[in-house]
């Protein structure tokens, strides 16, 4: 039964990483025209919110392009980007490789891990915090996601998620028709599969309180809530056990 249940959740994988890595180049671009830009600024209120410290060692579990990572390294921490798509690390843009007193095989030594979120490479409470951006509707068991994370940080530590979740019901009757047409149409440019895929998971998120209730059960306590981006976006903080 357990072997069955794994088998499931590596297919879920495998078929969750090959879809970006088909849309890999074009991710960041996308994500500015879809989202007007506003992904920008809900990333700038997920970093207000997690309160990285300069030299702390930060978990960005699929990190993707390191969209996150690079506003964290940015407030002076230590990232370790963990994605399971190759391709999408190998498109981040890290702050890393653009310091001219860090070299880029640097970056390539370690900096960035490719494995599965379910699974995560490491000792327990290694890690002062740890994020996940705009990932919980692709991994196969958000319950494990949060507990990995709250198991790699040091108890206390910050464990944040930046995702979409259930919108206010005018904000919702807007943005239904724009999920159901215009992504598909638009992404379509890039990969319409894919981004019929994402536009569709974004209309079945959970709310920020189930979002929460599967924190708490993976034995994180969670700290704050918020909203941005209309409620479009929800900003859940928790510690570690
Ligand atoms: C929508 S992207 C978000 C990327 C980035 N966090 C951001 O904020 O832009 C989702 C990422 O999760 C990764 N991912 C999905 N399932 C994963 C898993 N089980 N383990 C590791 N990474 C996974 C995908 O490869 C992809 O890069």
């Amino acid at each position: 039964m357990a072997a069955r249940s794994d088998d499931t959740t590596n297919a879920h994988r495998r078929a969750v990483t090959a879809m970006f890595d088909r849309i890999a180049a074009r991710y960041d671009f996308l994500n500015d025209i879809l989202s007007f830009g506003l992904h920008r600024i809900a990333r700038r209120f997920f970093m207000k919110e997690i309160k990285l410290r300069p030299g702390q060692l930060v978990l960005d579990v699929c990190s993707g392009t390191g969209a996150l990572s690079r506003r964290a390294r940015a407030r002076g921490a230590v990232v370790v980007e963990l994605d399971a798509s190759e391709v999408m690390l190998r498109h981040r843009k890290s702050m890393l490789t653009r310091r001219p007193d860090v070299t880029e095989d640097a970056s390539a030594a370690g900096w960035a891990v490719v494995a599965d979120a379910m699974a995560l490479p490491f000792a327990d409470s290694v890690f002062d915090a740890a994020m996940v951006g705009f990932a919980v509707r692709d991994v196969a068991s958000p319950q494990q996601l949060f507990a990995e994370m709250g198991r790699v940080v040091k108890s206390g530590g910050n464990v944040g998620c930046i995702e979409f979740t259930q919108p206010p019901r005018t904000v919702s009757w807007l943005l239904r028709p724009y999920l159901r047409r215009v992504v598909p149409t638009v992404g379509g440019l890039v990969d319409r599969a894919a981004y019929s895929f994402l536009a569709e998971s974004v209309t079945r998120v959970m709310s920020a309180e189930e979002l929460a209730d599967i924190m708490e059960t993976a034995g994180l306590k969670v700290n704050t809530v918020k909203f941005c981006v209309g409620g479009i976006v929800a900003i859940h903080v928790a510690t570690a056990p």
